[in-house]
């Protein structure tokens, strides 16, 4: 246990389960004030939220689709009202083509899964951003804003069409905000490679057969394995951490070395 994020007031969307559950939690682990654990899941919310207190963090659970600007916006509202003010949001959420669509690909996609993946991925990030922004300005505790990417939103895909152009989207609105909220509040990214969350198992069983679907996922990484939540959630609290201080407008893979070659393991 350390104590990076000593007194941060965190807002995590996407919290009921995967990475978002997992950075809830390492949050709590490493000292965060309070943590507001954001989904559209109920029950599962709130087991994160216990996990939270377990681990030693005040916990609230808001319940918003991050589809609605309204929801946004109370979202923001009651974290500060329950915390006392805002210090860092971690913009987790996110759908992937492959959950709604069956095969998913360029002539399956429809505009109806197109516009829930950008709204999701993309549009929610700019309008948490600017909704959280007036709270962040006024922190006195190091404020940043940390961004869940991926590395689809770099390299192509077959199936995951949208979800790699929203990707592409949250690194370049990732850049702006950095540059618009300079020099007060700090506004990183990360990109996830095959991480073990429902999503990545759910998009496995999309694939017409299991093992090949699973080599291409892991096949492209130096370490061809998946990687677990709790790895990118360090690297999440790390950016969020005054540790992570002189650190803005950042781009970091947490990809097993996905991007950094063109190979693919014998
Ligand atoms: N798993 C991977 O391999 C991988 C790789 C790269 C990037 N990512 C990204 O990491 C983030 C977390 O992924 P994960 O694998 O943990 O996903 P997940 O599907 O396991 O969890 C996502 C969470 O977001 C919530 N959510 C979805 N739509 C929402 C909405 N409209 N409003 C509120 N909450 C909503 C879901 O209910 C769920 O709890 C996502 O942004 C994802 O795109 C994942």
């Amino acid at each position: 246990m350390s104590d990076q994020l000593d007194g941060k007031r965190v807002i995590v969307t996407g919290a009921a389960q995967g990475m978002g559950r997992a950075i809830a939690v390492e949050c709590a682990r490493q000292g965060a004030e309070a943590v507001t654990v954001v989904d559209v899941k109920a029950g599962d919310a709130e087991d994160t939220a216990g996990l939270v207190r377990a681990a030693g963090s005040r916990a609230a659970v808001v319940l918003a689709d991050l589809t609605s600007a309204d929801d946004i916006q109370r979202m923001v509202d009651e974290a500060v009202a329950f915390a006392g003010g805002l210090d860092t949001v971690v913009n987790n959420a996110g759908v992937i083509d492959t959950t709604f669509l069956h095969p998913a690909g360029l002539d399956t996609l429809d505009e109806a899964t197109w516009d829930l993946v950008m709204d999701v991925n993309l549009k929610a990030v700019w309008l948490t951003t600017r909704a959280a922004a007036p709270h962040l300005r006024s922190s006195d505790r190091g404020p940043s804003i940390v961004n869940s990417a991926s590395v689809a939103g770099v390299h192509g895909t077959v199936s995951a069409i949208a979800y790699g152009a929203s990707k592409a989207g949250v690194i370049q609105l990732t850049k702006s905000c950095a540059v618009a909220l300079a020099p007060d509040i700090r506004v990183n990214a990360y990109l996830p490679g095959t991480i073990d969350t429902p999503m990545a198992q759910g998009h496995l069983a999309s694939g017409a057969d299991r093992a090949t679907t699973e080599r291409r996922m892991t096949g492209t990484q130096l370490l061809p394995r998946f990687g677990t939540a709790e790895e990118v959630a360090r690297v999440a609290c790390f950016l969020a951490s005054d540790a992570a201080s002189f650190v803005t407008g950042g781009i970091y893979a947490v990809d097993g070395g996905t991007l950094a070659w063109r190979g693919v393991q014998s």
